[in-house]
């Protein structure tokens, strides 16, 4: 997989010729017609697959016999059993023994691509019609009772000094730099190894505390929500779940005794090595020093629905801040051009694989940094195409905020925001199941609209009421119209066009006004592993990850899980540059020593040697279901995403039902889930994975279940079992 990270500017840029103000680009029509002929071409070259490969089903890529998952997006080579949304069978059909895809899978790709188009706007014109309002309205109350509900039934506790407070942080902040989400080979390297550490692991393991998480029925008024719990060395993590009652309707209910076995990782510790009840404690460079003279690294994700201009206007921002130069934009501008894809000029700065660039869409993630005044920010660029939301899952968990994009042009917003398929609905879920509460709405292409300010108010309306059922406080939403590829309202004071009535902040601004979230240095050292780079003639090998807790500099030994091999750390980068130390939050490469290139692995995780992640494939979860339509039974194949590993996943028990309001069970052993309920489930997934119970940590706690393509269930780790 090609890493995408953006290194900035090329200081021996001479050129000088290009101008910015002249740049132009493409007709929208001109853009689908491009579209529909490599969708079709691409089709024809999938009628041939290589002999000793596997088509993948979801993106139809030919990939190596070896791989047990996709090169490219990702997907699982073995999920056999699929839950259908669509009830189309045609799509994916695999053998049982060996996983092997049957049909081509061609289908899927190219009417996938094709649904999306069949929204775009054609041209300028601008027209407002209230068609499907009621639906969508009616839709977004729906999600948002049960969303809310279950986000608030997780909510607070005001208990002992676990903080189960955020109902759905997945995962709080952080990027890194090589966000290539797909998980290497040599995850299957070390998968034998895996399953005996892992039972090692959870074989000598005994629960050390039961945690009585109380809850009560109440309303919380938006300043009651600060549920920020000292956690070990008093550091505190900002808990946005708790302040998720974005209006008084929304009452924010509690759990009432519910009961959840936690361990920490002091006790695994003792218990697997032998070294008698540690106490961590954090030494004194690992506490960031005050007066540091040093930019804070802000992770923020961008998303957004397919086409809604991620790509463009990350590159046009990142060309503006002279991150890519005059130089390199000409030249991509050329490419472009030559290829009849003028417009996607600027998305060529993030869309390097000629995979990418052939199919006008980004598949992986891309990362680029810049400074604005008050962060050193690491943009991380997703795709919108849903086969390829399992990238998006893995670079946007690291995420301290995000922007959402959307496409103000007619039929786009309203496509990004169909109940099927509209990624800018799934992404918003995710993004705040990851934990991200800030948020910064571009609505963008408003040239398309001429700068309509009515159009402007009913994507904001339209749009902030869906936000509201994911959780997103209506004081963390910023709203900032723009046109990337005009320029308008990026990083100055937009035109009379847009500034006639918009007087808010542009988006540079806009990200400077972001929070960053309080970061856990307090903790042991924990850093998932995002993706490796691993030098064969050096005999090196990197590993990329934002570190999630703890604290590492040069020399500092690791402990490598799940393959539990140590090494040293040889040296750090941060945005390419060599550094001392890296602590919680920030998004490093780890270049390593005294270690074998196949002990590390994407979807391992860095610890303290004395304090190892837990390791496991038997997890009981806590879980919300969303818009099925098939329910979710007892045997019932998924795919299990946590942090940045995936596996399929089995459900092997439902439990149990539980009120959303009060999080009590309201029914034992039910046969099956249905759409928005809450429940408690067991999984045993097809291999291990790092994690960690949600009480003890939240990034290592959050899991997402999808099927068929699509998010069918947000969760939270509420006991690790023993392997099975
Ligand atoms: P994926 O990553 O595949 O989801 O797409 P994306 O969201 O990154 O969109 P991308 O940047 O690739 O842009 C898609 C198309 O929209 C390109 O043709 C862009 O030129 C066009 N586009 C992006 N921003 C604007 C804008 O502000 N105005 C207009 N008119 N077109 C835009
Ligand atoms: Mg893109």
């Amino acid at each position: 997989m090609p890493l995408k990270v953006n290194y900035g500017v090329d200081y021996n840029d001479d050129y000088n010729v290009y101008e910015d103000d002249n740049y132009h680009y493409d007709d929208l029509y001109e853009y689908e017609n491009e579209k529909r002929d490599i969708t079709h071409q691409t089709k024809a070259k999938q009628e041939v697959i290589r002999t000793g490969a596997w088509r993948c089903p979801i993106c139809t890529y030919d990939n190596e016999d070896s791989m047990s998952e996709c090169d490219i997006c990702g997907a699982l080579r073995n999920c056999l059993v699929r839950i259908s949304q669509t009830g189309d069978s045609t799509a994916d059909t695999f053998h049982a023994g060996g996983g092997r895809c049957k049909s081509s899978g061609a289908s899927v790709m190219v009417k996938s691509l094709f649904a999306s188009f069949r929204h775009r706007a054609p041209a300028k014109s601008v027209a407002f019609e209230a068609k499907n309002d009621a639906v969508l309205i009616e839709d977004a109350f729906i999600i948002r009772r049960n969303f809310q509900e279950f986000l608030r039934a997780f909510s607070s506790q005001k208990h002992q000094n676990i903080n189960i407070a955020a109902p759905f942080k997945f995962d709080s902040p952080s990027p890194d730099d090589l966000v290539s989400t797909r998980l290497h080979s040599s995850k299957l390297d070390s998968k034998a190894n895996f399953k005996r550490l892992s039972s090692l692991d959870m074989s000598t393991r005994e629960r050390e505390k039961n945690i009585l998480i109380e809850s009560e029925l109440g309303t919380e008024g938006p300043n009651s929500s600060s549920a920020s719990v000292a956690r070990d060395g008093g550091v505190k993590e900002r808990d946005f779940a708790s302040d998720c009652g974005i209006k008084p309707e929304i009452l924010v209910s509690r759990m009432r005794s519910v009961s959840l076995s936690s361990k920490s990782r002091t006790g695994n510790v003792n218990e697997e090595t032998g070294t008698s009840n540690l106490e961590y404690k954090p030494e004194a460079w690992m506490i960031p020093d005050q007066a540091e003279d040093r930019l804070s690294q802000l992770n923020l994700a961008i998303v957004g629905h397919v086409d809604s201009g991620k790509s463009t206007l990350s590159g046009r921002l990142l060309h503006l801040l002279g991150r890519i130069s005059q130089k390199e934009m000409h030249r991509h501008e050329k490419e472009a051009k030559q290829q009849g894809k003028g417009s996607f000029a600027y998305a060529w700065a993030l869309d390097e694989s000629a995979e990418e660039r052939e199919r006008g869409i980004t598949m992986t993630v891309a990362v680029a940094f810049f400074n604005s005044r008050k962060y050193h920010v690491v943009l991380l660029d997703s795709p919108g195409h849903r086969d390829f939301v399992p990238n998006m899952i893995s670079g946007a968990t690291q995420a301290d905020a995000a922007i959402l994009v959307v496409d103000a042009s007619m039929g786009s917003f309203e496509a990004g925001l169909d109940p099927i398929g509209g990624q800018t609905r799934e992404h918003a879920l995710l993004i705040r199941s990851f934990g991200v509460d800030q948020i910064i709405v571009v609505v963008n292409k408003m040239d398309v609209v001429e700068y309509s300010q009515e159009r402007f108010e009913m994507v904001k309306q339209k749009l902030g009421t869906f936000l509201r059922s994911c959780g997103f406080k209506d004081s963390s939403v910023l709203w900032v119209p723009a046109s990337s590829m005009e320029n308008q309202n990026l990083v100055a004071t937009p035109d009379e066009r847009l500034f006639s009535w918009f007087h808010g902040p542009c988006l540079l601004d806009a990200i400077d006004s972001l929070q960053l979230p309080a970061r856990d240095y307090s903790k042991p050292l924990l850093m998932p592993i995002c993706d490796i780079i691993k030098s064969q003639s050096q005999g090196q090998v990197s590993t990329c990850g934002k570190l999630v807790t703890g604290a590492i500099r040069t020399g500092s030994k690791v402990l490598i899980m799940p393959s539990r091999e140590v090494a040293t750390i040889r040296s750090l980068e941060r945005d390419s540059q060599a550094c001392k130390i890296a602590r919680s939050g920030d998004n490093v490469t780890v270049n390593l020593q005294g270690i074998e290139n196949n002990h590390v692995t994407a979807g391992g995780v860095l610890c303290h040697p004395d304090f190892p992640v837990r390791v496991s494939n038997h997890l009981e979860l806590k879980i919300l279901v969303l818009d099925i339509k098939i329910p979710i039974l007892s045997g019932s194949q998924l795919e299990l995403h946590i942090h940045h590993a995936k596996e399929a996943a089995t459900v092997v028990k439902i439990l149990s039902l539980l009120d959303p309001k009060t999080g009590k069970v309201t029914k034992k052993s039910p046969r099956c889930i249905l759409a928005k309920q809450n429940a408690v489930v067991e999984v045993v997934l097809q291999g291990s994975v790092c994690v960690e119970e949600y009480a003890e940590s939240r990034a290592l706690g959050r899991v997402s279940l999808r099927s068929s393509g699509r998010t069918v269930a947000l969760g939270l780790v509420t006991q690790i079992m023993k392997t099975q």
